[in-house]
């Protein structure tokens, strides 16, 4: 244990559960993982929570589409990403939901403090609504043409070719996304809560608790001044009833917080940890929350007034980090660059990802880029050829030669201090979320390590009489090192770290056991610890990628409103590049079930004559025989592409939210083969 152990709470960004977790959410939550295994190693008292962010409209409408309830939504979501993080090895102590007991509770009593403290005001406005659908409508929701330039199909809020940002009632020709129907204007009662009551506060709290560059931009909304905000949202609404106001739900931002303290509040609850130490005003245990630099407004200015405004203690610090570009570009869809956890882990090893990410991590808020050939280079490079490669060339030796046991004493005792007093400035690196030059650190030490082994040229001495006290010391010199750099590693590859300590024969590999170095004992059997990262399995990943995207995602964008396609990246087409595609009338000849295949038919396609093959991910909803003889429309013109099962010479059009609700387009009357649409 270390002289002070330290008590630290962490927090991880809770994801929305309406969708997958895909590698750009995975930088936060590697990064934070790598910061709490750290701490943990060091032997401080660390706790992670997190949860799923399961209210709100997006969540309400997507389970009204796919005719589930939300609760059945959420809990199928949050399996799935449990099952994510644990394939990136993201160890949370707790993993909760906000839709649960403890939120509730909490929910309620900082509202109930904060009105009884007086920041909270309720005044009258006027928003779109939905006749059809009997509900207000979010901006995103409201879709129309530009006020300012009269681009069509624009969100409420903004528009994406101006860049105007305005009302949803000032729209032109406004219709909503989720009926269709033409909302009306409607008053209703709001609660806001008064977060410039808390602008002394703030300005001095951001000050010492939020990275420089961040504060630089929050110094821009302190000067264009605190609003008060809205929490407040009326029913149809997926979330907690506000105790004082029937009808009215507390909006999803405002219970998404107070998840992480009942996230922790329910591990309490099961571990014996006090809650009161970690959450009373004056508590002297760290707390921490790491998020992308999307989400800072609410988490340096709303909800340290919140925490402030309840009588509760505020975090320590709050640590954003910047977004995953893949190449250079923000992640696409048909590039095949959106990748989703799930597709990543059927073709990679999680701990490849994790060191990229920590070695390109720092603690400011620029955007990381994701390089696949860098990526495979680098680990290559790094992990396989530097740091596997220091033991694959001394444990042979040690266990054939030496029964694995390790020399008496160190042949090279000032290098192996040199290794450990690296830790300090490492320690200090990983303390300051600086992974990068952490990782750098630990790559100079690997280098030398393999210098020395270079010099000593076991395998040469062990060729020669009377050299083999040389050989087994030389070898039990650079396993030292070894052991010394994978411990540094250790918060960044824990599979790696726990096969290196088996293989060693200790009971841990703690950042403090390192002190004392290995000798006259014996370690295990070596065996490979990591495979190269492979061309091949990249392509296969970017392939996949490219192919369940096209099996649903895609198909579900070219019908459904967008803001249900919880598409945090989309890319959008010039009309130009619209006008290009040749939509065609097809009739399907023919269809076939694919072997080995779990989404897709074959389809042999008539246009009037000229016959396609086309791959189409509609299996969950047509079998063969429903579609033999039908119309439908594809686009011709789509470049033939070579997938797993054959060529795919075109697409089909198809409409739902995926799953059994799919429906492939069938065109009316009159309608031929070969017809062009338009
Ligand atoms: N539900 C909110 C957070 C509520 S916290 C009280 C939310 N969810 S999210 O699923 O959209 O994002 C979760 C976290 O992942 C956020 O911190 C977000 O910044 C981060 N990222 C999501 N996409 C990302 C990238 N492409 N790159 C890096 N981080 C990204 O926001
Ligand atoms: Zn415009």
């Amino acid at each position: 244990m270390p002289d002070t152990q330290r008590k630290i709470l962490v927090t991880s960004a809770l994801p929305y559960a309406n969708g997958p977790i895909h590698l750009g959410h995975l930088v936060e939550y590697i990064q934070t993982d790598i910061w709490v295994r750290f701490q943990k190693q060091r032997g401080h008292n660390c706790t992670y929570v997190c949860a799923d962010d399961a209210h709100g409209t997006p969540i309400m409408l997507k389970a009204d589409q796919l005719g589930i309830s939300a609760e059945t939504l959420i809990a199928q979501v949050s399996q799935d990403h449990q099952r994510d993080f644990s394939g990136f090895m993201v160890g949370f102590d707790n993993y909760y939901s906000t839709h649960s007991e403890e939120n509730k509770h909490f929910a309620s009593l900082i509202y109930t403090r904060l009105r009884d403290n007086g920041h909270i005001a309720k005044k009258t406005i006027t928003q779109a609504y939905d006749p059809e659908k009997e509900m207000f409508l979010p901006d995103r929701f409201v879709k129309g043409d530009c006020p300012k330039c009269g681009a069509l199909d624009q969100y409420g809020d903004s528009c994406e070719k101006c860049g105007a940002t305005y009302s949803p009632v000032d729209l032109k020709n406004a219709y909503s996304a989720i009926s269709g129907a033409k909302p009306v204007e409607k008053e209703s009662e709001h609660y806001f809560f008064k977060l410039g009551d808390f602008e002394a506060f703030l300005r001095s709290w951001v000050d010492k608790h939020v990275q420089t560059q961040m504060v630089h931009k929050l110094n821009d909304w302190f000067e264009s001044g605190l609003q008060n905000w809205d929490i407040s949202r009326d029913a149809p609404y997926w979330g907690f009833e506000i105790p004082d106001a029937p009808g009215k739900y507390f909006y999803v931002w405002l219970d998404a917080p107070i998840g992480y303290i009942a996230s922790f509040k329910n591990w309490c609850d099961k571990s014996g940890i006090d809650f009161d130490e970690y959450w009373n005003k004056s508590s002297e245990t760290e707390l921490y929350h790491f998020i992308g630099k999307d989400i800072a407004y609410f988490h340096t200015l709303f909800w340290p007034a919140m925490l402030e405004g309840a009588g509760f203690r505020k975090p320590n610090g709050v640590f954003c980090h910047g977004f995953l570009t893949v190449d250079g570009q923000k992640m696409s869809k048909s590039r095949g660059t959106f990748i989703m956890a799930e597709t990543y882990l059927n073709h990679l090893r999680p701990e490849y990802l994790r060191y990229y990410f920590a070695a390109k991590l720092s603690s400011g808020i620029d955007d990381i880029d994701l390089n696949l050939e860098d990526f495979r280079m680098r680990v290559n490079a790094d992990l396989v050829n530097k740091v596997v490669n220091i033991a694959s060339r001394c444990a042979g030796f040690i266990y054939k030669l030496f029964d694995g046991k390790l020399s008496a004493q160190l042949s090279a005792p000032e290098l192996y201090q040199e290794a450990v007093n690296a830790g300090d400035l490492i320690a200090d690196s990983y303390e300051k979320r600086e992974f990068g030059r952490a990782m750098r650190e630990i790559m100079a030490l690997a280098d030398k390590a393999n210098q020395y082994i270079d010099t000593a040229e076991p395998w040469v001495l062990a060729k020669q009489e009377g050299k083999q006290q040389e050989v087994q010391d030389c070898c039990s010199m650079g396993i030292n090192l070894f052991r010394v750099i994978c411990t540094y590693l250790a918060p960044v590859l824990p599979q790696v770290a726990e096969d290196v300590r088996a293989f060693l024969n200790l009971e841990t590999l703690l950042w403090d056991d390192i002190k004392q170095p290995l000798t006259n004992h014996a370690v295990n059997k070596f065996k490979p610890l990591m495979q190269r990262v492979d061309e091949d399995k990249i392509a296969a990943l970017i392939e996949e990628s490219k192919q369940t995207m096209e099996a649903t995602a895609v198909i579900q964008k070219a019908t459904t409103p967008s803001p249900l396609n919880d598409d945090p990246i989309s890319d959008t087409v010039s009309f130009d590049d619209f006008a290009k595609v040749d939509l065609r009338v097809a009739l399907i000849a023919k269809a076939e079930h694919v072997d080995g295949a779990k989404k897709l038919l074959r389809l042999t396609l008539d246009l009037g004559g000229e016959s396609r093959n086309v791959f189409a991910g509609i299996k969950s909803a047509y079998s063969p025989e429903d579609l033999e003889g039908k119309l439908t429309v594809m686009v011709a013109n789509l470049a033939p592409r070579k997938m797993k099962f054959g060529v795919s010479e075109g697409m089909v059009l198809a409409a739902g939210p995926g799953g059994e609700d799919l429906w492939i387009l069938e065109p009316q009357q009159g309608a031929q083969p070969g017809m062009r649409i338009k």
